[in-house]
């Protein structure tokens, strides 16, 4: 494993050992005869340690949800960039955030979820934290006739603190507490939200997936509308390609809306609109990549987040997590329509699924070597990866 604190000059040698410094060339060469990443990129343990160290472990990751976690108390056990964490509903209302390791020899702390909790036990040797991560209780440690609590006034221990930061019912973490401000790294997409009142959301159901394939392909296959009329034959009869383009990006943000034919079950009917949504964004859809691994997909009736979780070099754990409007999101009045929304999404991962693994498959190919982008439509795919190498690349943060 990479230390998270390797120099830039580290990673530099790293990455051209691992891909080769002429990757990196073809990598930024013109459109049409640019390549993209080679099959390393994709199945090695050391590049994926390289992008755990230098892209996720430097990243504001959604770690979690705030309805996890509704009570003062309630603590759920969460893992950010290979790094066991706890995201705590303190006392005041608050959301924080701790390196979910005791600060005795090190025990992880919480393996599960659990509520209504006043403090935090180690489960070695009980030492005890309270919602705000300090130790208020380490029973024997100075022996056998110590005290119960057995602490000296100020012991000065506490938790690990994990910077983390609010947008909706999401939880991110910056495991570096150096990436800028996370309203900066949102900007981009709440600047495009214009029009859609995102106050009355409320959390209606989740879908989960384990992909045997790379990370990057599920978050590839997202911006990448090429496929949709091969892969996906009902969301193309949604939208055909001719309403459709190869979307844009700025900064940390990848970005597309196009217009669909008629609203359908699971997208745009028996659910609520967003309140006061105008008229020309009642046929829209729009989605979002938040880099490194968040997509956000925007219907008239819904706002579902397309998580993207790297557990190993060949492994990925793929969430959906579907908000609608207002009582639509828990009313039996909308079951059947709820239902209907994840039915849809479900069959729409299933569809891609297959794709992802056989791209993982041909990674083992020694007749591959990167491939060639369509310039019309894979522009965005290729300044992924250009992404990719340039955070592995990057200085820290001030
Ligand atoms: Fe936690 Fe000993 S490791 S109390």
């Amino acid at each position: 494993m990479l230390a998270p604190g390797m120099s830039t000059e580290e990673a530099n040698d790293a990455l051209t050992r691992l891909i080769g410094a002429d990757a990196l060339a073809r990598l930024d060469a013109p459109l049409g005869e640019a390549a993209g990443l080679p099959n390393a990129a994709f199945t090695s343990e050391a590049f994926f340690a390289l992008e755990q160290a230098r892209l996720f472990a430097r990243s504001w990751l959604l770690a979690g949800f705030a309805h996890q976690i509704p009570d003062a108390g309630d603590i759920v056990p969460v893992e950010v960039a290979g790094a066991p964490v706890i995201l705590v509903r303190t006392t005041d209302g608050g959301v924080r955030g701790f390196h979910n390791v005791c600060r005795h020899r090190g025990a992880r702390l919480v393996s599960e979820p659990c509520t209504a909790r006043r403090d935090i036990v180690c489960p070695y040797h009980a030492w005890t934290y309270d919602l705000d991560g300090r130790l208020v209780a380490r029973p024997y440690f100075g022996g056998k006739e110590a005290a119960e609590q057995d602490l000296p006034a100020s012991p000065g221990i506490a938790l690990a603190p994990v910077r983390t930061a609010r947008w909706l019912d999401m939880i991110f973490v910056d495991l570096s507490g150096r990436a800028a401000p996370l309203d900066d790294h949102l900007a981009p997409v709440t600047a495009r939200l214009d029009g859609y009142d995102l106050s009355t959301l409320g959390h209606a159901g989740s879908l989960a997936f384990d992909v045997a394939a790379n990370w990057k392909f599920a978050c590839e296959n997202f911006i990448e509308t090429y496929h949709v009329f091969s892969a996906h034959p009902a969301l193309a009869r949604f939208a055909p390609m001719k309403q459709r383009s190869a979307g844009g990006h700025e900064a940390a943000c990848f970005f597309n809306e196009y217009r669909f034919v008629a609203p359908e079950a699971g997208r745009g009917t028996g659910l609520p609109h967003y309140p006061g949504l105008a008229d020309d964004k009642r046929d829209r859809g729009a989605w979002f990549l938040l880099f490194p691994t968040l997509g956000i997909e925007i219907w008239p009736d819904q706002f579902t987040l397309f998580r993207v979780i790297p557990e190993a070099p060949e492994h990925t754990r793929e969430e959906i997590h579907v908000y609608l409007m207002g009582e639509a999101a828990t009313a039996p009045a909308f079951a059947d329509a709820r239902a209907e929304v994840l039915e849809m999404w479900r069959a729409l991962n299933a569809e891609d699924i297959g794709l992802l693994e056989n791209l993982q498959a041909g990674r083992r190919s020694p007749g591959y070597h990167g491939g060639l982008y369509s310039p019309a439509w894979e522009e965005p795919v290729r300044h992924f990866a250009r992404l990719v190498v340039r955070s592995i690349l990057e200085e820290p943060g001030p």
